[in-house]
């Protein structure tokens, strides 16, 4: 299992990437300039850890030199690339090249299936973006995993696009190999109510037996 977080929020990658097993971090156009990032400000970050960049433009010849500027940035980046027709060529060639792909952008088996026959290395389905065109994401993201099973492609699902816990979990337990979840539902995950409040509860008893919150 990978966890990611899909963000360009650099201090809470730095910060989330160190304190928990996080594989590394997604972005997207829209995630980097809501948070008034460059991507050479992104690009290095959490040295060992996997890094998803996405190229901008949209004609194969601009995906690949976006592909290879990022490269020269950092030599093991995952290059994210829309299952556009010129995408899917941009990650043919680029994968004979030895890049990294993340097929991005996908709504459909057959698109996840075209991605892993270009080399993509990982696809990413838009789970609550395609709950949002009354297709059940997850149920989509299962049968993604179900034709790679049969047919078995190596090629990893990241399921993406996330608006409840539920939903991550749903794909986890379908056998999708990695999600990336935004930071307030990552958030969510490490830091449940119940619990805390249940572990405030023993310290208290403990305190009021032995007068200290420690073993
Ligand atoms: O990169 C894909 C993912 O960030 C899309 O998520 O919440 O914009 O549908 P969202």
């Amino acid at each position: 299992m990978e966890l990611y977080i899909d963000t360009a929020n650099v201090e809470k990658i730095e910060q989330y990437c160190a304190q928990y097993p996080l594989a590394g971090f997604t972005c997207n156009p829209t995630i980097v300039t809501k948070e008034n990032r460059t991507v050479e400000e992104l690009v290095n970050l959490v040295p060992g850890k996997r890094v998803f960049v996405q190229a901008i433009a949209e004609d194969y010849e601009g995906i690949l030199a976006d592909a290879r500027k990022l490269r020269s940035m950092r030599d093991d980046i995952y290059v994210k690339i829309p299952c556009t027709p010129d995408g899917y060529r941009a990650m043919y060639t680029l994968k004979q090249e030895g890049f990294g792909i993340l097929a991005t952008a996908v709504y459909t088996v057959g698109q996840a299936l075209m991605s892993a026959a270009c080399g993509a290395d990982y696809v990413a389905p838009y789970v609550n973006r395609m709950s949002d065109t009354e297709v059940d994401g997850c149920e989509l993201v299962e049968d993604i995993v179900c034709a790679f099973a049969s047919q078995k492609i190596e090629t990893k699902v990241i399921a993406a696009s996330f608006k409840n816990l539920n939903q991550v979990v749903r794909l986890l337990v379908a056998g999708a190999e990695a999600v990336t979840i935004p930071l307030d539902l990552f958030e969510k995950l490490i830091n449940n109510k119940l619990t805390n409040d249940a572990t405030k509860v023993f310290a208290d008893q403990w305190e009021a037996h032995f007068n200290r919150r420690a073993i």
